[in-house]
């Protein structure tokens, strides 16, 4: 899940600039996703997932450590890259709810970035999605995101890299 749970974090500590929505409203009169969504950080993300992606693939041919899941191109690619949709659905939705940017939303911003990534993953490449994805990891997933969420974004708020600690 490294492909996955890295791009928010790099996303915080590197993202600002040019708004994804562009700073547009949706019909409703409320931003389309708000100041906390960014190019640089959906780009940086990104690349930050896939490139922990490509070194655990090293790690694993290199060490062959054959009880790691099987990482592919295509699966860090789709991790990362849902991850970061998962988070942009999230905020979609959480400005129709009429939540602003920052906002406390516990459920949704906890599992956003594995819904994207599972559902994402789910979608593309199914083959790779039932090889890998059992239901033990999927229930270890769903017990550590909620932990590794809290601390990472503590952590930020201590750094003053995210304005609230969550
Ligand atoms: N960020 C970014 N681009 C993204 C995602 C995140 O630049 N695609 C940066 C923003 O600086 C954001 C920070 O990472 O403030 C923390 O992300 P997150 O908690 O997801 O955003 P929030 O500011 O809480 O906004 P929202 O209420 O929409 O979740
Ligand atoms: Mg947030």
């Amino acid at each position: 899940m490294l492909p996955a749970y890295l791009p928010n974090p790099v996303a915080a500590l590197f993202g600002g600039g040019t708004p994804i929505d562009l700073g547009r409203n949706f019909p409703d009169g409320k931003r389309v996703f708000g100041d906390g969504k960014t190019f640089r950080g959906l780009i940086m993300g990104i690349f930050a997932g896939i490139g922990i992606g490509l070194a655990q693939i090293w790690v694993s041919g290199a060490y062959g450590w054959e009880n790691l899941p099987e990482h592919t191109y295509m699966s860090i690619t789709l991790l990362a890259t849902g991850a970061l949709l998962g988070d942009l659905g999230k905020s979609f939705f959480k400005r129709r709810l009429g939540k602003e940017r920052g906002a406390k939303w516990p459920i949704a911003d906890m599992y956003d970035l594995v819904a994207g990534a599972v559902l994402l993953v789910l979608v593309v490449d199914p083959g790779w999605f039932f090889a890998n994805m059992t239901l033990v990891i999927f229930i270890i997933i769903l017990i550590l995101t909620p932990i590794l969420h809290r601390a990472v974004n503590i952590i930020g708020y201590r750094f003053r890299v995210k304005e609230v600690p969550w």
